[in-house]
Parts: C-alpha cells; structure tokens; sequence
C-alpha cells in the first residue's frame, strides 16, 4: 500500500487507544505501557491505521509491547513494515536485542513475528492467566501462556 506514513505519535495527537485496545484487551496494562513507551503509527490519509509502542526494558534491550492494525487494513503487509519500523528505530537508538511476546493461541502473530526474524526464546507460564480477568479464546485454543521472541540486531 502507498502513502502510508510511519512517524512518532505527536504531543498534541490523541492517544489510538481503540488501535491499542485490538492487541491487548487490558486498558489498565495498555496505559501503563504508552506512558513509559514510543509510540509510533502508521498514518494513511489523515487517519491513523496501524500503531506500535517500544518500551526500554533493560539497558541495550526494547520491547515491542503493542502492534496493531485498524482491521480494515490488515493483510496489507502494514504490520510488518511497522514491525520493521521498529527494528531501524531501536538500531538508531543502539539497542542491542528486541523482544515481542504473544499468546500462545496467537497463531498468526506467532507466524508474523518469525517471518520478521524473532526468534522463541522462552514461555511466561499462564501469563494470560494471571493478568488478564477475562479468559480469552483464539482459534479455538485458551490464551494461557506468554511465547517470547527476541531478535539481536
Ligand atoms: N501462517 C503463516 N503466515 C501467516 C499466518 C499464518 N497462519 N497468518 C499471518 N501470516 C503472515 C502473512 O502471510 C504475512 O506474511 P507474508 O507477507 O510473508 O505473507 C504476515 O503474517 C502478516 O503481515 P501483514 O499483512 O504485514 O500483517 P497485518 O498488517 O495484518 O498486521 C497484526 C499484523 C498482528 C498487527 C494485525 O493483524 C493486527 O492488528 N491484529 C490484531 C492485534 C494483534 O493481534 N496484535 C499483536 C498482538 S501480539
């Protein structure tokens, strides 16, 4: 898709909480995260599509703690120039290792984080479980588990 435009989120500009809200349900974890974080977003004539949020997590190593696209626009190939967005943001600011992690009924963000080049380097045991009150379902598999993926860059 062309024209899209992927920048940091203004100081002026609204948080794209309902974006944020499509890859994790917890508006509670959601806020604590873009109040530390970069937010970054992908802009496609005047409206904002697509969204990432980095956070420093330990010195030399970010996470990407929320990427999301507006469903109109998924399967487009947006998320995984956001993903790489993030990748060139995080070598610019000399980070050593990027990590993402998602539920283990995730499938297809199992299958996107891999094709970027994460690799499985661990699992949060009933992470869903212990932070999130409501149970939630995908592709008919209970989320319980935290997969981690890490990248060197
Ligand atoms: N098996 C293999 N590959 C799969 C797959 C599957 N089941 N499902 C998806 N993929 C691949 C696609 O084939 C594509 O790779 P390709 O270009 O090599 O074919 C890639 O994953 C998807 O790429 P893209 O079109 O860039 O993704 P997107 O714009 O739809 O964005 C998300 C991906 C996850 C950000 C978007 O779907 C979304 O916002 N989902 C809801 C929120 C969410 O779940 N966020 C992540 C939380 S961990």
């Amino acid at each position: 898709m062309k024209g899209i435009e992927i920048r940091r989120l203004m100081q002026n500009e609204e948080v794209p909480y309902e974006l944020l809200l499509l890859a994790d349900p917890s508006i509670d974890i959601v806020k604590d995260y873009v109040s530390r974080g970069e937010i970054v977003v992908a802009n496609y004539i005047g409206e904002l599509i697509g969204v990432y949020v980095l956070i420093k997590t330990r010195p030399l190593t970010m996470e990407l703690v929320n990427i999301a696209v507006n469903e109109k626009y998924q399967g487009k190939g947006i998320g995984k120039k956001l993903i790489f967005d993030a990748i060139k943001r995080a070598k610019e600011e000399n980070i050593k290792v990027l990590q993402v992690g998602t539920g283990n009924s995730s499938l297809s963000q199992l299958a996107l984080y891999q094709k970027c080049g994460f690799n499985i380097c661990g699992v949060d045991r009933d992470f869903f479980i212990k932070h999130y009150k409501e149970e939630i379902i995908e592709n008919g598999i209970r989320c319980k588990d935290m997969i981690r993926l890490e990248m060197d860059l």
